[in-house]
């Protein structure tokens, strides 16, 4: 593949700010979530069934003036961009394209890179420049043929070993900086991806010594870290890339982006722990197999496997730490496993790991899914293994442990199935086991809305938070121009951001709730403007709006002449005190009498 093609794609430029403002205005929130989930209209908003978390009344409510939906139940909430991206588990980019060819045009591409992304681009540029480098050195460097040695030894073919990209650190502690740091501009970019690290008396030297080589792409193939093991004893067996800008190991998966090149349609994919278990199993024709990097589990990689693949194999040592690692798995997968989803469960013999285990048995007997325990499986037995059914204390027990792990399943047959197994061994009705689960959920979901609330009103509290609400729900407000120029010279803090969306605004007269929160996607506001977009507005007639946030603005004005007043006044009060304490006779105080 084709470190060119990335190149190219990253050279493409951004997708200019202007287009994503202007799609949005041709685009309706309604027909795009419509389209995969049915949504009924109720008063001003469309409501559904929350598609995000489990319920039976409707909390997900779409709004049209807005183009932003948002669930009461979940606190899922966005725009149609955040909904592809959520619901679809599409990128930003893919959900840019999307909602482009719903409206028929093309998505345009800066010529060079913008500034806002100048950042990361450049790591990435860099990065795959060192995955070339480290390639090479496997190819041409005089030690390579140790790594070759090694990389042949363990069964690894040429082929697989190009597919992989993997490469060969040579020994030495300067070999990467000479190569590719030839300037302070060039050694402060390599540092930053971790590439290279700071001397303590000055000047840097390279992260991986006399060490094979794996680059980790993410999902869209962007070189984003390095792997590294020794090629004998010597420890650390591995080393990684530390976190970066662009390196997340709790959301990255070794093997992933291969895999997904590989195979168009992934119906089930592997979950391993080593770079070498992902080689092994490629190399035996199992190419749908992906590595943690050197961390547990984490629901951020569940989710995204599970947005590409419907059912996920974890492949666990059968030893002590294995089962703790397979219980987490298994605590993580379960708000996930919509209908549809599966999670499977792979323990391996005793002293060995996937690589071992496909050499010695072959992909067959890998692959045979008669050896695989079912989640559901998994969960039962080892929640019944220490209760005891013949007592009805042991029952109730297992009914009390089962009912928090079913609740957070979400609806569906496997938890329907689940209950009903669960009601024979217990021997309590599916109808009560319900009623438990119910009144479980139902005191979870109070607790959160709970939660969402506060933090909504902490969200409003101030002056300019409301003008912000109201601008967000109701950009379309008249004489905006007047409210920007009352604004000028008043310092309260929000103030600038405030002055920013009414620019924006003013420049966008078309912009809607969505088109705003777009507009600052990634920003440091997002969060804040996702949560005032969330509010519920009481007002609806525009004069009724506009009169508000001309009572709002004045409100802002008068605090801030109050504001000065009392500047002045502390000023003239402190100058008093300075008065006094010179005039203050200096007599000296009782204790030095
Ligand atoms: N790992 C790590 N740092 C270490 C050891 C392990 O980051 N010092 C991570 C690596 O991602 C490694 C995974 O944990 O791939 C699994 O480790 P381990 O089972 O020890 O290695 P294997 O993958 O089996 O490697 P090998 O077969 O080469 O011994
Ligand atoms: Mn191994």
């Amino acid at each position: 593949m084709s470190a060119m093609i990335i190149l190219d794609v990253i050279m493409a430029g951004r997708i200019p700010q202007n287009f994503i403002d202007d799609l949005l205005t041709r685009t309706d929130i309604i027909d795009v979530i419509d389209s995969y989930v049915p949504l009924r209209k109720a008063g001003r908003n469309h409501q559904a069934l929350c598609p995000f978390h489990d319920e039976k009344t409707p909390s997900f409510t779409v709004s049209q003036e807005k183009q932003f939906y948002h669930c009461f139940g979940c606190s899922a909430n966005g725009t149609a961009i955040t909904f592809l991206m959520d619901y679809k588990g599409m990128d930003f980019v893919e959900a840019i394209e999307e909602l482009a060819s719903r409206a028929g045009v093309e998505v345009p591409r800066e010529g060079g890179i913008s500034h806002k992304d100048s950042g990361s681009a450049e790591l990435y540029e860099l990065m795959e420049m060192v995955v070339r480098y480290f390639c090479r050195q496997l190819r041409e460097h005089a030690e390579a043929h140790r790594a070759i040695d090694y990389l042949k030894g363990r069964g690894i073919s040429g082929e697989l070993a190009a597919e992989f990209e993997l490469g060969f650190a040579p020994l030495g502690w300067d070999n990467l900086l000479k190569d590719l740091g030839n300037s302070n501009a060039s050694q402060e970019r390599l540092a930053r991806t971790g590439m290279i690290l700071r001397k303590e008396t000055g000047g840097y030297y390279d992260r991986f010594r006399d060490r094979i080589i794996f680059p980790i792409r993410d999902q869209r193939g962007r070189a984003i870290g390095f792997g590294g093991r020794v090629l004998d004893e010597g420890t650390p067996k591995y080393l990684n890339s530390p976190e970066t800008p662009i390196f997340h190991k709790g959301r990255e998966l070794y093997g992933l982006y291969q895999a997904r090149r590989k195979l168009k349609d992934l119906d089930h994919l592997y979950i391993v722990e080593g770079y070498m278990d992902v080689l092994a199993l490629a190399q035996y024709g199992i190419q749908n197999a992906v590595a943690t990097l050197g961390t547990a589990v984490t629901p951020e990689h569940l989710d995204r496997l599970f947005k590409v693949c419907p059912q996920l194999i974890f492949c666990f040592d059968g030893d002590a730490a294995g089962q703790n690692a397979a219980w987490r798995a298994l605590e993580i997968s379960l708000p996930l496993l919509r209908d549809g989803r599966q999670s499977y469960f792979m323990f391996m013999p005793e002293g060995d790991d996937p690589d071992s285990y496909v050499r010695k048995y072959g992909s067959k007997q890998f692959e045979d899914t008669s050896g695989y325990v079912p989640l559901s499986d998994y969960l039962l037995n080892t929640l019944r293994q220490d209760t005891d059914q013949k007592t009805r204390e042991g029952r109730a027990l297992l009914v009390e442990k089962t009912i928090p792990y079913l609740s957070r399943l979400p609806a569906g047959a496997l938890r329907e199935l689940l209950l009903k197994d669960i009601a024979s061994y217990s021997e309590l009705s599916v109808k009560d086991l319900k009623q438990l689960l119910q009144d479980k959920q139902q005191t979870q979901q109070k607790q959160q809305r709970n939660i969402h609330r506060s933090a909504l009103k902490q969200g409003d509290s101030t002056l300019i938070g409301k003008a912000i609400r109201l601008l967000l729900h109701h950009p379309s407000i008249a004489e905006l121009d007047k409210t920007s120029a009352e604004l000028t010279n008043i310092n309260v803090p929000g103030i600038e951001f405030l002055q920013e969306l009414l620019a924006f605004i003013i420049s966008h007269p078309d912009t809607t709730c969505a088109g705003i929160l777009e507009h600052w996607r990634n920003s440091k506001f997002e969060r804040r403007l996702n949560e005032l977009a969330s509010m519920e507005s009481p007002l609806t007639e525009k004069h009724e709006i506009e009169a508000e946030l001309q009572g709002i603005i004045s409100k802002i004005k008068q605090t801030h002449q109050k504001k000065q007043r009392l500047a002045r006044s502390q000023t003239i009060s402190n100058l008093e005190e300075l008065r006094n304490l010179y005039t203050a006779d200096h007599t000296p105080d009782h204790k030095e009498q």
